[in-house]
């Protein structure tokens, strides 16, 4: 399984993420989306020198170009609610791809809160079938919400090719996804891969809680 780090080389994608998790940048949600949405489109743009292309002779009006086209069919998903900006993103440089969403929520088990379980309610997605399914999630803490996204998308069909896409994974989280998703067509990107998670399963240093970040507190 391959895992690409942005931040393992310098970029424009580092000044994105030093605001989102400075707690003073936070305050404005506005600009926390925002930026969110910046890191789903520079991601995008790298995964996109990945994909299959296939010369295609374009009519202008002085003449004919010969311009190289990605071939691969995108199916974009998501995972309710932070994944939303995420996704803007993503779906900023993948125009024509098709559209998934799926609602995983993390609740506390018990009452010390160190035990997660993960619930889906809601599905729409249009056929995954020999697609390159990009799932996109801004955090990949456990990894379970990313499981459970993903078996839920895979009963509308088997894709050609899996892209996981967060901003911060941990280590425990790209375990997971190793363990769980097929390691010979699954690759995860992510911005930044930090050293572990505290005991309420938050990734640190991190960011916080994406959703409350990007749409405020929820009961
Ligand atoms: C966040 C995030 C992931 C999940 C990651 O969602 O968007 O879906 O946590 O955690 P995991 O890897 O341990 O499963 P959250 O449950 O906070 O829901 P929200 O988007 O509704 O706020
Ligand atoms: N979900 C979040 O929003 N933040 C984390 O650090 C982990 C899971």
């Amino acid at each position: 399984m391959e895992i690409i780090n942005l931040s393992n080389q310098n970029s424009i994608i580092n000044q994105y993420m030093a605001e989102i998790r400075d707690k003073e940048y936070q305050k404005n949600r506005l600009l926390f989306r925002n930026n969110i949405m910046r890191i789903g489109e520079y991601e995008a743009f790298e995964l996109s020198k990945t994909l299959d292309y296939e010369p295609k002779d374009v009519v202008t009006p002085l003449g004919v170009s010969c311009v190289n086209v990605p071939t691969d069919k995108i199916v974009l998903a998501t995972i309710f609610r932070a994944g939303l900006p995420f996704h803007q993103g993503f779906l900023n440089i993948f125009d024509h791809a098709g559209n998934a969403f799926v609602s995983a929520y993390r609740e506390y088990k018990d009452a010390e809160h160190h035990q997660v379980g993960i619930h889906v309610e809601y599905l729409a997605t249009p056929s995954i079938e020999g697609k390159n399914l990009i799932i996109t999630d801004p955090m990949l803490a456990t990894g379970g919400s990313m499981e459970l996204g993903y078996k839920t998308f895979l009963t509308k069909g088997t894709p050609k090719r899996i892209h996981v896409c967060c901003v911060i994974a941990s280590p425990e989280g790209i375990d997971h996804i190793r363990k769980t998703l097929p390691e010979d067509k699954t690759t995860i990107w992510c911005a930044a891969i930090d050293p572990g998670m505290n005991e309420h399963k938050y990734i640190v240093p991190g960011f916080g809680d994406a959703g409350d970040l990007c749409y405020g507190d929820k009961l």
